[in-house]
Parts: C-alpha cells; sequence; structure tokens
C-alpha cells in the first residue's frame, strides 16, 4: 500500500492542531491561520492526485473539481479581502453555514453513491447524521448571518417551542427510521433533509440578541460535527480529525458562552432559548442624564490613578482601537494605570475585543477578564465605556424580566466615575434601555467613538 496519502493527511492533522494551538493568542494567530490552512491545501491536493474512488480508481471528474476550487477560492479571497471589521462575524457564520451544506450535500450524494443496500448499519448512521447536522448547521447559520446582519429580528409566535420540540422529534424519528432500514430511497432522504433546514431555520429565529453568541458555537461546532461524519463516510483521516478538532472546538466555546451568559446548555437548547421578547425595559431607566466635555472627561482620567477602559461593539464600528491604544500611551505617561476589561460576548463575535486591540498593539497583558477586573472595579477611579453597552447594563442583575437578566456584566457601576462613549442614547444589539446612564456616577460624552477618543487624546496631552 504507497503511505503517501496518510503520511500527508498525518502531517495536515499536526498543522490544524499546531493552528489551533497558536490560534490561542492574537500575536500568533495569524501565523497559525497559515499554517492550518497551508496543511488544508496540503490534503486537498493529496485527496485530489492520490487519494481512490469506491470503484478503486482515481479520482475522475478533476477537472470539475479544480474549477469548483478555483471560483470557490476567489469568492472566498474577494468576501475575505472586501469585509469590514464589523461585518467579521456575519461571515464567519456564513463560512460556518457553508461548511454544514457541504457536509450535508456529501451525506445525500454518497447515500446515492453506496445505495441503501450496500450501507452498513455505522455508514447509514454517519450519512444521516452528517445530513441532519449539516443541514441544521446551513439553514441555522444563514438566519444568524441575516439577524446579525440586522435583516431580521427576533420572530417568535405562540406554541414556537413545541413545534421546534416536535420538529425535531420528527427529524430524529424519520433519521431513525433510514438508518434502520424501516424507511429509505433518496425522497425519504430529501424530506429529511427539506424537515433539518425547517428546523434549523426555525430553531434560530426566536433566539433573541443576548443568546446569539452561544447559537453562534454551537451551529459551529454543529458544522465540526457534520464533516467529522463525512471523513467517517470516505475513511478519510484528516476529515474526520478537522472535523472533529471543529466540533470539539465549538463545544468547548458554547461552554464558555453559556457561561458568559450564566445559562446552562439544557436550558439554552430546550427551554428558553432567546428568553422573553417582550421583558426587560432596563429596569426602570428613566430620569436625566449628564453630559461631560472631552475637556472634563480628560481631566478626571489624567489625574486618576486607575482607569479602565471596556470596549464594546462601538469601538468596532468606528475602528477607534488605534486611537484608543494612543489614550492609554498617553495616560500612562501621565503615571495612570491602564487596563482594559473584556467581556466575553462584548462586540459580535468570540474573542471580538482581543482581536481588534491585537491590532492596534495594545499589550496582551492589559487586558483583564471580566472576573478579574470586576473585583478591582471599586479601587478603579475611571471607568470608560467606548461603544460598550449590553454588556454593562445592570438589569442583567436586577430586572428578572430583562432578556439579558443573569448574565454577568463587567461592573463599571461600582467605579468612582463612569464615562459613556456613545453616539446617541440609542439601545444595544439586545435593544433594551440602560439605566446604567442614569445613574449619579455616570457621564455621558456622545459622538463617534473615534471622534471623541481623538478629542480625549489631545486634551489629555495638553494638560
Ligand atoms: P451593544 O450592546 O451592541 O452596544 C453597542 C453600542 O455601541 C450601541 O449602544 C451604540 O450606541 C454604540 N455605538 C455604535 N456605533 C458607535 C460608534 N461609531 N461610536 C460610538 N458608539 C457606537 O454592544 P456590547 O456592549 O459589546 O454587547 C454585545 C451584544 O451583542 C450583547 O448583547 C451580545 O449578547 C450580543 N452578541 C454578541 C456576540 C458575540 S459572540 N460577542 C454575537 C452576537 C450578539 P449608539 O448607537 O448610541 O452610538
Amino acid at each position: 500500500m504507497d503511505a503517501t496519502l496518510p503520511i500527508l493527511y498525518l502531517v495536515a492533522s499536526i498543522t490544524f492542531i499546531t493552528g489551533l494551538k497558536l490560534l490561542g493568542s492574537p500575536k500568533s494567530a495569524r501565523v497559525g491561520n497559515l499554517i492550518a490552512a497551508g496543511g488544508m491545501t496540503v490534503a486537498i491536493f493529496g485527496t485530489m492526485f492520490l487519494a481512490k474512488g469506491h470503484d478503486g480508481q482515481p479520482l475522475h471528474n478533476l477537472e470539475w473539481i479544480t474549477g469548483a476550487l478555483v471560483v470557490g477560492t476567489a469568492i472566498g479571497w474577494v468576501m475575505a479581502m472586501r469585509v469590514q471589521m464589523t461585518a467579521m462575524p456575519q461571515m464567519v457564520s456564513f463560512f460556518n453555514g457553508m461548511g454544514g451544506a457541504c457536509a450535508a450535500l456529501i451525506s445525500v450524494m454518497e447515500y446515492q453513491a453506496v445505495g441503501e443496500a450496500g450501507m452498513s448499519f455505522g455508514g447509514g448512521l454517519a450519512t444521516v447524521a452528517g445530513l441532519v447536522i449539516g443541514s441544521v448547521s446551513f439553514s441555522g447559520s444563514i438566519i444568524a448571518f441575516l439577524k446579525l446582519e440586522g435583516r431580521l429580528g427576533d420572530i417568535r409566535f405562540g406554541g414556537q417551542q413545541f413545534v421546534n420540540n416536535a420538529l425535531l422529534l420528527g427529524v430524529l424519528a424519520l433519521g431513525g427510521a433510514i438508518v434502520g432500514s424501516y424507511l429509505g430511497g433518496l425522497n425519504m432522504v430529501l424530506l429529511l433533509t427539506a424537515a433539518a433546514l425547517l428546523f434549523g431555520i426555525l430553531f434560530v429565529l426566536p433566539i433573541g440578541g443576548a443568546d446569539m453568541p452561544v447559537v453562534i458555537s454551537l451551529l459551529n461546532s454543529f458544522t465540526g460535527v457534520a464533516a467529522a461524519c463525512g471523513g467517517f463516510l470516505y475513511d478519510n483521516m484528516v476529515m474526520l480529525i478537522g472535523g472533529i478538532l471543529v466540533g470539539s472546538a465549538g463545544t468547548i466555546l458554547t461552554i464558555v458562552m453559556t457561561r458568559a451568559m450564566n445559562r446552562s446548555l439544557a436550558n439554552v437548547l430546550f427551554t428558553n432559548f432567546g428568553g422573553d421578547a417582550a421583558g426587560g425595559g432596563g429596569g426602570g431607566a428613566g430620569g436625566s442624564v449628564r453630559e461631560l466635555s472631552a475637556a472634563d472627561a480628560a481631566v478626571m482620567m489624567a489625574y486618576a490613578r486607575q482607569v479602565v477602559i471596556v470596549p464594546g461593539y462601538g469601538l468596532a464600528v468606528a475602528q477607534a482601537q488605534h486611537v484608543c491604544k494612543q489614550l492609554e500611551k498617553e495616560l500612562q505617561e501621565k503615571g495612570v494605570t491602564v487596563k482594559y476589561a473584556i467581556h466575553p460576548v462584548a462586540g459580535r463575535m468570540p474573542g471580538h475585543m482581543n482581536v481588534l486591540l491585537a491590532e492596534a498593539d495594545v499589550e496582551y497583558d492589559k487586558l483583564v477578564e471580566m472576573e478579574e477586573i470586576n473585583p478591582e472595579m471599586p479601587n478603579t477611579d475611571v471607568s470608560i465605556v467606548v461603544g460598550a453597552n449590553d454588556v454593562v447594563n445592570p438589569a442583567a442583575k436586577t430586572d428578572t424580566s430583562s432578556p439579558i437578566y443573569g448574565m454577568p456584566i463587567i461592573d463599571v457601576e461600582n467605579s468612582k466615575q463612569v464615562i459613556i462613549l456613545k453616539r446617541s442614547m440609542k439601545s444595544g444589539y439586545a435593544g433594551i434601555e440602560n439605566e446604567l446612564f442614569y445613574r449619579p456616577n455616570c457621564a455621558m460624552l456622545f459622538g463617534d467613538a473615534k471622534d471623541s477618543l481623538t478629542k480625549l487624546v489631545n486634551e489629555v496631552k495638553n494638560l
């Protein structure tokens, strides 16, 4: 037996693991990504030119495969080059959906190629699992994409949970019947695909703003598992390993995100996904808001002992990360200790703030996780909230009717003074008011975050 292909697969698998490890830090993430992409290229070309099909012959249709590769690479390249940093979460969701669709298509093709009669129980199970999970991941990711784009709101109707659970049971029953050969034929497989696609749509539709991070990571793990099923079907080690890595990384991320939202996975999956649509006025927001000038804010910060910067989605929208770093530098030159408080779901994708700040060369040890920064808040003179809203909303702690109730937040209200940089009094992703803005120790500096930070940098410089 020729060992070249297994060796290439082994090399590719090692690059995936190394890449994943390097993705753990913003400093090494770029290299990690390139290494894993290199391994994927080796795996693809190895498969194209050295793998054998079911008939024991080298792969045919190479011209079609090459054509698809060229078109796919060109589309991916253009999308990645053009994408705005703020649209990255949508793009990741879209690409994740494409992975799910591929896994589902593999299952349909394999079912046709091998035929029911030729399929073992394990093969049937992998085919159906890949089909169902891949389809759910595809349609769910497209709905998540539309929601992140702001083109689709949360859609809820009476008895929705019942309909979803019934549909899920139906999908499992039909899938089980196909695996057990009680039902069969391409029509049944297509019916199963349609039902799984519908379930993917219905299961993501009601998810409220605050719970989106959980569903995004869950869909990510689904795609990995679906790809692993494909690897099992083709007896392709590298696909199996790649799928398992994505599936397990996505599962770990899901657990991290459910913890960040303070929900159990079972609660997220079967009961309260999305929370209460109508709930959450924001804990009785009202009263008057205090506005502050950049000059006054600069004085407060320049004479502080410790300033904590809390970045949020608005930092990404304004692309203000570089100016933010400049402010950090100016304050440090004045002897102020500056730290960044990182909330796990700040922004629109896991690690969003870390990526943004790493781009501006903010030192990694200045980024402090929520659990570690919160006890420091009472000793913090000034918290400066840059385009964050939901992740500092005290309603999460006090208002049981709020859709973000139970989510741990960055306790900026415990610092001596809070300065909030945003353009208006508008709400954040969860669509709820923020009572923090009316607190006596809070003041608003209205304007685009980049403009406001630039003014602050100039004012601090002149002090
Ligand atoms: P948000 O609650 O979405 O608030 C962002 C705030 O930034 C808005 O209130 C907006 O107010 C302000 N803003 C927007 N553009 C700005 C600009 N150019 N300059 C200054 N301010 C600007 O953000 P967050 O606190 O980071 O919370 C994240 C939310 O997204 C959570 O609800 C989370 O559950 C959800 N989510 C997270 C993820 C992941 S994985 N991180 C994924 C999906 C959803 P103005 O319009 O008044 O300026």
